[in-house]
């Protein structure tokens, strides 16, 4: 009899054991979701779907993982680009077709979203990820995905990565997306966006790179660019883009990269951007015209390509002071005079400078006459 009496607490253990088991698995409806989400994709070289097998998704299925408190599946990282074992072995880089399941959006506790260098994935990204409170990298590079970015993608309040470049995404940047004011790196580009750049843009505070080149976006640069102060990488470059370069920009703090090369912007170039901290500047095939200007000890230039514009006027001696100038190139402008003798330059060769209108002196090969 007084065995039986522990009945009950051993039914109490073994169920307490089950629960710790149970718990220890991705939940049914994770792994539900990522059964969907296989489901609408084909990937024929590399079998990376082979280990999503057996009910536990948070073990050893590749390219997920969970979130060790909440056993949620927290990470989706599948990368067709990559140095793991299964490219090597496979000796190629990865492809997919097919497209992204709405049915991701049921996995609420999901922090990284990545999908990335696929190729052959396309379809439009589900708009039901804005409603994935938690999400900080959504990472879709390298795709075919068309259609829009939700409209309400600035409800992700904890983003930190929107990296949707090389791929066919048409339509406006949303609105909605000056709300992400946690973002601090935007990737938009190669896609097909149109329409104009946010004028709030400089809401996003935090971030330090915004890349939206080779889209079709017109209208200005919007001044409010120059408050995001971490801003180390601004690429705009083959574009529709109008207007002129707001003259903050050459105030901003760290910008390192300014890229706006390929567009129609006109005017002249701000007073400060050649001593500014940019290092890495391209103006070139754009519609600038006046002088250029000043130089200082605080020019350091890695690139600094202004050609094809209608710059006027000739180059200021102050170029000679620049600390540094790696690649230069001011060819088709309407500059004229005598170029300037000075270390930061001595290397550089005629093509700098060719098709002006008349810059004389060395490097090219045509002397200065009378005062030039
Ligand atoms: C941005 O966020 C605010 C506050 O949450 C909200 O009221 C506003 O509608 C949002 N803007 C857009 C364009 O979604
Ligand atoms: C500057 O931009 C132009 C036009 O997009 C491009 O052809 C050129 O190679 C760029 N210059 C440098 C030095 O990268």
């Amino acid at each position: 009899m007084a065995a039986f009496r522990h009945i009950p607490l051993l039914l109490t253990l073994h169920l307490l054991l089950l629960s710790a088991a149970t718990t220890t698995a991705c939940p049914p409806s994770d792994r539900a979701a990522l059964m969907a989400f296989k489901s609408s994709l084909q990937e024929p070289h590399l079998g990376i779907f082979k280990s999503w097998t057996g009910p536990d998704c948070c073990h050893n299925w590749y390219g997920i993982s969970c979130d060790p408190e909440t056993n949620r599946v927290a990470d989706i990282n599948l990368r067709g680009e990559s140095e793991d074992p299964i490219f090597q072995k496979a000796g190629r880089t990865g492809y997919m077709t097919g497209t992204i399941s709405p049915a991701i959006c049921g996995m609420k506790r999901l922090s990284s979203l990545t999908i990335a260098d696929w190729k052959g994935i396309s379809g439009e990204i589900p708009k039901c990820v804005a409603s994935l409170p938690f999400l900080r990298i959504l990472d879709l590079i390298g795709n075919r995905l068309t259609g829009q970015l939700p409209s309400d993608i600035g409800r992700l309040h904890r983003l930190t990565v929107l990296n949707v470049a090389d791929n066919r995404i048409t339509g406006r940047i949303p609105r909605s997306l000056t709300n992400l004011t946690g973002l601090m790196h935007l990737d938009l580009r190669n896609n097909r966006f149109y329409g104009s750049i946010p004028s709030d843009f400089g809401r996003l505070r935090m971030l330090s790179r915004a890349l939206l080149s080779r889209n079709f976006l017109a209208g200005s640069i919007p001044d409010s660019v120059s408050h995001i102060y971490r801003l180390a990488d601004l690429d705009l470059s083959l574009n529709r883009l109008s207007g002129g370069i707001p003259q903050s920009l050459g105030r901003m703090a760290v910008l390192a990269t300014l890229n706006l090369d390929g567009n129609k912007i006109t005017g002249g170039i701000p007073a400060d951007l050649l001593s500014s901290s940019v290092t890495n500047l391209n103006l070139s095939r754009n519609a600038l015209d006046g002088k250029l200007p000043e130089f200082g000890p605080r020019s350091y230039f890695t690139v600094l390509d202004l050609s094809r514009n209608r710059l006027t006027g000739g180059i200021p001696p102050s170029i000679a002071a620049a600390s540094y100038i790696g690649h230069l190139d001011l060819s088709y402008n309407h500059l004229c005079g005598k170029i300037p003798a000075g270390s930061p330059f001595d290397h550089l060769e005629a093509a700098s400078f060719e098709f002006n209108d008349c810059l004389c002196g060395s490097p090219l090969k045509r002397p200065c006459l009378g005062k030039q």
